[in-house]
């Protein structure tokens, strides 16, 4: 019998900390739903009391997932801890992550405390965690640059007041596997009473080194591994679940343990939160890159083709690659349309919303015969964006692109009641849209990323489009998707502009 991994999944926590990556409440809610599907075990929400939105969308994905315990992160401090325990009081199961920072630096520097003032707070904010959950988590952060003997010290007092797992961060990505994970080895040897509670690790990836740490004090009896979709998060991002549970159940000859999930929704939830941050999967990327599983030499074709564990050493259909296939088409009713779409865990809350998606979504069929479920995310976050506040909305929209003339755009947008035309030039039918636009919206914000990726394969394939926009301290990613990359560019500038106008935004929390 193995043990069980616990998969702790801090995608809209230390993940929404990657620059530009703030999502909505309602982006929260979906991603969630979709962490839900893959079974892992703990959803870390967000940071409540880092802002008002941050608060508002942990109680959300509280309320709206029941199968996965929700996590709150609150520094150790009686505010953020009653914070965290307000947010998830609707949780059917929920934890709360407290941590103290404990490395010299951090202690000197930073928070200006002598180490045994650290241990009183962090023992404290345990204590007052437990009034509002049995589940308190305690991170000692930047543990990876801390001495091990005050770890022991600090983590057998946090024990003893009632911590039940002991997180082991490495925060700025400087451990070094044999390194890490002896040091797991060492403080669960050393702490008396470290049977009590489950080590967990937190890698970052400033070295490229995050998921080889992880596995490495998983190897030296860690149970819990803290990790991102796609290895999103602060600055080079964390240890990224699928390698990571990946490696376990492909190595599973060398590790003692295994992870509970779902493997096969791996690869939508990898999209789902691409295509709602706007961060690309770049192609050579381990188990959701667009080559992972693809063969160029005619020689490891030719090897594939004989056996394909010649050159494969995990099947595709594993990590849910197989589930790009056609789902609906132009002639499915609204019974297939609602099916799939609650398959993909998406619920309408009235006949219009139900309505309204179906006819988007014949006009699609219209223009695409095929459709996947990757149109279908597509056009749940369409549906979700246009539903907010609306301070913009697009009307229209003319480009002339011709060889050996400047390209030109006329749009007419709606601000606010108003309907205004415009047209400007630019160097492409793109640029001169979105510079039309903003010469009709004076927003002032900078531009800070536009990309485009499509969502299926072949000419006719959705453009799924990512306009980040800056202002005032403030990022918004806005997103659009279109067969039509113009005018899928036209929306996702819009959307930016809209959720810049939502003051319930928030700027970048701070940990
Ligand atoms: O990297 C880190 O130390 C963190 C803690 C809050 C766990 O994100
Ligand atoms: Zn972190």
């Amino acid at each position: 019998m193995k043990d069980n991994l616990i998969i702790f999944d801090t995608t809209l926590r230390d993940g929404e900390q990657s620059p530009g990556a703030s999502m909505t409440r309602d982006e929260k809610v979906r991603i969630a739903r979709a962490l839900e599907r893959m079974k892992v075990d703990i959803i870390e929400a967000g940071f409540p009391a880092a802002s008002e939105g941050d608060f508002l969308a942990v109680q959300a994905v509280a309320d709206a997932v029941k199968e996965r315990t929700i996590c709150g992160l609150a520094r150790a401090l009686d505010r953020d801890i009653d914070r965290a325990g307000e947010a998830l009081k609707g949780a059917e199961s929920s934890r709360i992550h407290t941590f103290i920072a404990t490395s010299p630096i951090h202690m000197q520097m930073k928070l200006k405390m002598q180490p045994e003032q650290v241990l009183e707070y962090a023992v404290r904010a345990v204590k007052r965690a437990l009034t509002y959950t049995d589940n308190v988590e305690f991170s000692a952060e930047d543990a990876g640059r801390s001495e091990e003997d005050f770890l022991c010290h600090i983590i057998e007092a946090v024990i003893d007041a009632g911590a039940t797992t002991i997180n082991i961060p490495d925060t700025v990505g400087y451990s070094i596997p044999a390194e890490f994970g002896a040091t797991i080895g060492n403080l669960m040897q050393r702490i008396p009473n470290a049977d009590k509670a489950i080590f967990s690790v937190h890698c970052h990836n400033d070295l490229g080194l995050a998921v080889a740490n992880s596995l490495s004090a998983v190897m030296h009896g860690a149970r819990q591994v803290e990790c991102t979709i796609n290895g999103l998060g602060e600055r080079a991002g964390n240890a990224s679940l699928e390698e990571v549970v990946m490696a376990l159940k492909t190595r599973h000859d060398v590790f003692s343990c295994d992870s509970r999930l779902d493997t096969r929704e791996i690869l939508t939830c990898s999209k789902l939160v691409s295509s709602i941050t706007g961060f690309p999967v770049q192609p050579n990327k381990a188990i959701v890159g667009a080559n992972a599983f693809a063969h160029e030499s005619g020689i490891h074709q030719d090897g594939v083709l004989k056996n394909r564990e010649t050159y494969e050493i995990m099947r595709a259909e594993d990590v849910g690659w197989s589930a790009n296939r056609m789902v609906l088409g132009k002639h499915s009713g609204r019974n297939a349309f609602k099916s799939r779409m609650t398959e993909l865990g998406f619920e309408f809350h009235s006949e219009s919303e139900l309505n309204d998606a179906f006819y988007r979504f014949k006009q699609l069929a219209d223009k695409k015969h095929e459709i996947f479920d990757e149109d279908l995310q597509a056009l749940i976050t369409e549906v979700n964006t246009d539903t907010e506040e609306e301070h913009y909305k697009l009307i229209a929209l003319k480009v002339c692109s011709e060889t050996g003339e400047v390209p030109s755009a006329i749009v007419t947008i709606k601000v606010g009641e108003q309907e205004l035309t415009g047209n400007a030039e630019g160097s492409g039918a793109v640029d001169a849209s979105l510079k039309a636009i903003e010469l009709l919206a004076k927003s002032t914000a900078s531009l800070e990323l536009y990309s485009v990726n499509n969502i299926t394969n072949g000419t006719d394939a959705q453009g799924d489009v990512t306009v980040r926009l800056g202002k005032a301290g403030r990022v918004v990613n806005g997103l659009g998707a279109d067969t039509d990359i113009v005018i899928a560019s036209a929306k996702a500038y819009i959307n930016a502009l809209n959720k810049l106008e939502d003051k319930g935004v928030k700027k970048h929390p701070q940990v």
